[in-house]
């Protein structure tokens, strides 16, 4: 991998588990306890704004908690080793911001951010780390109510991280594909992306993915473990 010119990484849910952050998918996973179409849709928010709010104030709460772990920091540091040139880039679906966190700069991010607020109605973003928020569900300069600013099931992504993620994907040698289940898409079709474009590709997660039958590796267990190794 040293002397692969163009990595690109996309990365789950699982990179940030030894933080403490839940996964959505496996044992202990969100989706577990909790169901998808009444907190995670579009609709789920017209329906019920403040359960909604409830729930994405209470993951705030741990992630604010959480500190970036040995998974994190390596991949900041593989970037730094690569010298920039956009010649590393790290794609997540995570919205937890643990990557920048720990040093991550070319990160395009699928599936939004956390820490962001927009505004329903008039369309406005601002960043907002209170936690607990004051008044849930909160509310706009213009009264209209902000949402999450997150990808929802159902939602498009945001066009600009998704044409980055497909451009490194695409020009990528190596193609690493770490802690995530690789079930949704679009996001998990960037390996195959990447692979039909040459790359190499590889695995990190403790458990089997669909996408074990076309890497060129496979390394089972914690990234946090892993990548410490791997670096
Ligand atoms: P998942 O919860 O589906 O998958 C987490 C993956 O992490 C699983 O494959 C686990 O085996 C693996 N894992 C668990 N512990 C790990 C560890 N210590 N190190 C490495 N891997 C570990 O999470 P995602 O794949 O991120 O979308 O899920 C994709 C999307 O589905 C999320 O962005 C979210 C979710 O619904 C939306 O909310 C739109």
């Amino acid at each position: 991998m040293a002397a692969a010119d163009s990595v690109a990484v996309l990365t789950g849910a699982g990179i940030s588990a030894e933080s403490g952050v839940p996964t959505f998918r496996g044992s202990g996973g969100l989706w577990r306890n909790y169901s998808p179409q009444e907190l995670a849709t579009p609709e789920a928010f017209a329906r019920d704004p403040r359960l909604v709010w409830e729930w994405y104030d209470w993951r705030r709460g741990i992630i604010a908690r959480a500190q970036p772990n040995p998974g994190h920091r390596a991949l900041a540091e593989l970037e730094r080793r690569a010298g920039g040139r956009g010649s590393f880039t790290l794609i997540t679906q995570n919205v937890d911001g643990l990557h920048e966190r720990a040093g991550s700069r070319n990160v395009a991010k699928l599936h939004g951010d956390i820490w962001l607020l927009r505004c329903v109605g008039c369309g406005r973003e601002e960043r907002n780390e209170q936690v607990p928020l004051a008044d849930l569900p909160p509310r706009c300069e213009c009264s209209a109510l902000l949402r999450p600013g997150v990808v929802w099931f159902g939602e498009p992504l945001p066009p600009d991280e998704w044409e980055r993620a497909e451009r490194a994907s695409r020009r990528a040698q190596v193609f690493l594909v770490i802690g995530t289940s690789a079930v949704v898409y679009p996001a998990a079709g960037l390996a195959e992306v990447a692979r039909q474009a040459g790359a190499k590709l590889g695995i990190v997660n403790p458990e089997p993915t669909p996408l074990d039958s076309v890497a060129d590796w496979v390394l089972r267990g914690p990234s946090g473990d892993i990548l410490a190794r791997l670096l």
